[in-house]
């Protein structure tokens, strides 16, 4: 029998009970390898559907299949020990009612093993943030910008600029909250309504592009590293991996243009 205690994954009550407390550390993560060095620093790791921009070079998240989500979801759980995987539930496989979003939201679940979805929309999708609860399926909300329906809402625009709509935005956070979401993503919000939002919900908000008012953060992983050559403005840049692959492919091509790669004992006998 093994002496080794196994490393306990967090979990989405344990986030849940983080709210005031140190802030939550999140970033993206779609891939294996770099879903490990994350895991290390991250109390949550998000499989976004940003991935369908950063992964495949598609326009929007629109066109995200909930094949893909499992696929990346699949590759970050493996990566990965210690970290809560979140998966997020593309477009078109949620919003037709509480039923359909747990028959997806379940295949997600037990194809990928995480351990809770993510979903965009305020009051309107508070029912099934309900519905999925109640059945074990523990759910993220994502209200303000939310990137999904950038068709109707016309863009990437930050918002609660106009007071008047910041009632709709407390509304929005409080129904999911109310609805039992574990923890809520605010993106791209002015900074007094992400404070006001913070203070009026019991559940943690994670904040994109939503000031440092909010109880923990999240960044897409390759805009914080320095690969993505037109980052959103608000995202701090840490790294310069795109310089840094980009140099080190050149060296690569050059050596290979000499003749002089591979070397002897790197050849496969
Ligand atoms: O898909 C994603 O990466 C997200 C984050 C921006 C929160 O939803």
């Amino acid at each position: 029998m093994s002496t080794q205690k196994p490393i306990r994954r967090t979990t989405a009550p344990q986030i849940t009970r983080r709210k005031g407390g140190e802030p939550i550390v999140s970033l993206t993560s779609y891939h294996a390898h770099t879903a490990a060095i994350v895991d290390k620093y991250a109390d949550f790791i998000l499989v976004g559907d940003s991935l369908g921009m950063v992964m495949h070079g598609m326009e929007s998240t629109v066109g995200v299949s909930l094949e893909l989500m499992i696929m990346h979801g699949k590759a970050v759980v493996r990566g990965t020990q210690k970290a809560l995987v979140v998966v997020d539930m593309p477009f078109g496989t949620y919003e037709e009612s509480p039923s359909v979003a747990f028959r997806n939201a379940a295949r997600i679940m037990k194809e990928t093993q995480c351990g809770a979805v993510k979903l965009e929309g305020g009051q309107r999708m508070a029912e099934t943030v309900r519905f999925l609860t109640e059945r074990g399926i523990p759910v993220m909300a994502h209200t303000g910008l939310t990137p999904q329906s950038t068709n109707v809402m016309g863009g990437f625009k930050t918002q609660g600029r106009d007071e008047d709509t910041w009632p709709m935005h407390v509304e929005d956070a409080k129904a999911v909250a109310e609805a039992g979401a574990f923890a809520l993503v605010l993106e791209g919000m002015v900074e007094p309504l992400a404070a006001q939002i913070t203070k009026e919900v019991a559940i943690p908000t994670i904040g994109i592009g939503a000031s440092a008012e909010c109880d923990g953060q999240i960044l897409v992983l390759e805009d914080m590293l320095g690969l993505n050559p037109t980052p959103p403005k608000f995202v701090k840049v840490f790294g310069n991996l795109g310089g840094q692959i980009e140099a080190a492919v050149k060296a690569y091509a050059d050596e290979v243009k000499d003749r002089s790669f591979p070397t002897e004992d790197q050849v496969y006998r």
